[in-house]
């Protein structure tokens, strides 16, 4: 990719309602495609002109701007060749991907300048939109700001048989919408509130030609705070055929989608008989709810508000992203006329399989007042920690999360390794639109969502997975916890549903451990036998206790233990 140089009518700085809806000025960059089973992704740096006299370092990866397309198609065996040639250590992030937590790219992965990891897995993924970026501790909103950030499509036969755009640049358009801040020095700068300048697909004030007959668009939110309420011109409706995660099982016709940092859909625009016509996609944020990043107002308890958001001319505005500059028909490949209604079938699981609970909060830092808008935020009330485990899950297991948001701003949770199907939100339905396959959803504020996902194929005792909020500010800041997928320990034996300990072993002979897998102090337990008799008890402020059994009867007993919030049952076997 070369050096790119926009032009920009305007400086940033004066940015207006007009002048946002200029027209595009740039066509936009499709990124280069790498198909096959073998990829060579190269890390750099470069200076790339986006505002004229003035330089800008950049990040990108087989360029200095942007990441290229990586196709494959599901069941292939690939490896991927990471190279750094930053001077700065970084990792890549397969997000959505369902493969082994080593080669997940997540924090743990790190690679080092000079160096390449090269992961090779087995592409398990249904046909879908998926993304890879940086994840590096502390450092993801500023790589993927710098420009890293790239597609990754999946195809598989299902999809492939349906009678779908699959012609990638030509009638399957990539579409990720990144706002960014420049300072005035026009470096590009994080962690401020002023992300006025929108990049798609890496390209300022861009416009595409697109042929009049039905076309796919991937729209990708990789914004590291902001939300769009993506729409078009004159309420032109479209159909939504992929969420997170792949297809849905029949086509949704709507008029706008709101999409969060990291979340995706695919959607089918029909412009048969539009040749010539100008078209845009538009942000409606005037219409996205109070408490969600880049809607007019994000107000908390007592009119707190975000330092500097109101600054910010985007906040609540509908303005043009791309212009689509409506063309003739293509001849190869053979326009794509109807709209399939069905599409694959989906099964979520069914709840009555569902083998553990788990309990996520969102909250403010510490002490804070509980409805917030500004961080920082936790999970669980504990910032992230490279060396700890927050939570286990089991292999094969069919778990319940339920994520609560007790501050003022909604947070677009995003878990890696698995998808989920949203069971309910704040216990009520769930709309059509985020009924399908799901890796990011977003929580809004004082509401709590419960998804119902499986952990399949691989364990590990020791190298995590991530769940985080996917504003990469807030990631960066802690708003991250790490799971770990393993294989039933033998005579595991953990009766309570809602919690996250592990007892072992049991049944047991001389000593049951009991560990907290959510950091979460035991103060105190009781043991009582059958008959209801407490038969030992003892203070213990620690997330990993003892319960010595040797000197009790063989049979049944009950554990309660005592945390600072909750008490927790289980049941343990002596012999
Ligand atoms: Cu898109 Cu953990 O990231
Ligand atoms: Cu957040």
């Amino acid at each position: 990719m070369s050096n790119h140089t926009y032009k920009l009518l305007i400086s940033f700085v004066v940015i207006s309602t007009q002048l946002l809806n200029v027209m595009g000025q740039n066509p936009l960059n499709i990124p280069n495609a790498l198909t096959g089973t073998n990829f060579n992704l190269t890390i750099q740096s470069g200076n790339s002109s986006f505002y004229p006299g003035t330089t800008t370092p950049t990040y990108g990866i087989n360029g200095i701007w942007m990441a290229p397309t990586i196709i494959v198609n599901k069941g292939d065996s690939i490896t991927l060749n990471v190279t750094n040639n930053l001077s700065t250590s970084t990792t890549i992030h397969w997000h959505g991907l369902h493969v082994a937590p080593q080669n997940d790219g997540g924090p743990h992965q790190l690679i080092n300048p000079a160096t390449t990891w090269s992961p090779s897995f087995k592409v398990l993924n249904n046909a879908g939109t998926f993304w890879y970026h940086p994840h590096g501790l502390n450092k993801t909103d500023l790589h993927v700001s710098k420009g890293i950030a790239g597609f990754f499509i999946i195809h598989d036969a299902a999809e492939t048989t349906l009678n779908l755009p699959h012609t990638y640049g030509i009638d399957d358009f990539p579409i990720v919408v990144q706002s960014k801040s420049f300072d005035i020095l026009q470096q590009i700068a994080i962690a401020t509130e002023m992300d006025t300048a929108i990049f798609v697909n890496g390209t300022l004030h861009p416009y595409q030609n697109i042929p009049s007959q039905v076309v796919r668009l991937r729209l990708l939110n990789g914004s590291s705070m902001r939300a769009y309420n993506f729409g078009f011109t004159a309420n032109l409706p479209f159909k939504l055929i992929a969420t997170d995660a792949g297809l849905i099982d029949s086509a949704i016709t709507l008029t706008r989608i709101l999409l969060s940092p990291g979340e995706r859909v695919e959607i089918l625009l029909d412009l048969q008989g539009k040749n010539g016509d100008t078209i845009f996609l538009k942000n409606f944020s005037s219409e996205i709810p109070n408490g969600v990043y880049g809607a007019a107002t994000v107000t908390g308890m007592g009119g707190a508000t975000i330092t500097g958001y109101d600054q910010n001319p985007l906040n609540g505005l509908d303005y043009n992203i791309l212009q689509l500059n409506i063309v003739g028909q293509t001849t190869t490949p053979i326009p794509i006329t109807t709209i399939p209604t069905t599409l694959v079938t989906n099964t979520p699981w069914d709840v009555s399989l569902i083998n553990d609970t788990k309990n996520f909060r969102l909250a403010p830092e510490s002490m804070g007042p509980t409805f917030m808008v500004q961080g920082p935020f936790r999970i669980d009330g504990v910032n992230f920690d490279m060396d700890s485990i927050n939570r286990i899950c089991y292999l094969n297991n069919i778990e319940k999360w339920r994520w609560t948001n007790n501050t003022s701003l909604a947070h677009p949770i995003h878990i890696h390794d698995m998808y989920f199907y949203i069971l309910n939100i704040n216990g009520g339905a769930v709309p059509n639109y985020e009924q399908g396959k799901k890796d990011v959803v977003l929580i809004m504020p004082g509401q709590y969502v419960e998804f119902i996902t499986k952990f399949e194929d691989f364990a590990d005792n020791d190298i995590p997975y991530m769940y985080h909020c996917h504003l990469l500010h807030h990631e960066d800041d802690g708003m991250m916890g790490s799971f770990i997928v393993r294989q039933y320990r033998q005579g595991l034996y953990n009766i309570s549903t809602n919690s996250n300990y592990e007892i072992y072993p049991n049944p047991s002979t001389n000593i049951w451990t009991i560990r907290s897998y959510d950091n979460e102090e035991i103060l105190s337990y009781q043991l009582y036998d059958t008959y209801g008799r407490i038969v030992r008890e003892a203070q213990t402020n620690n997330i990993e206790i003892q319960v010595e059994n040797k000197l009790l009867n063989n049979g049944l007993y009950s554990l309660k233990i005592f945390t600072k919030l909750n008490s927790y049952s289980f049941n343990l076997i002596k012999n």
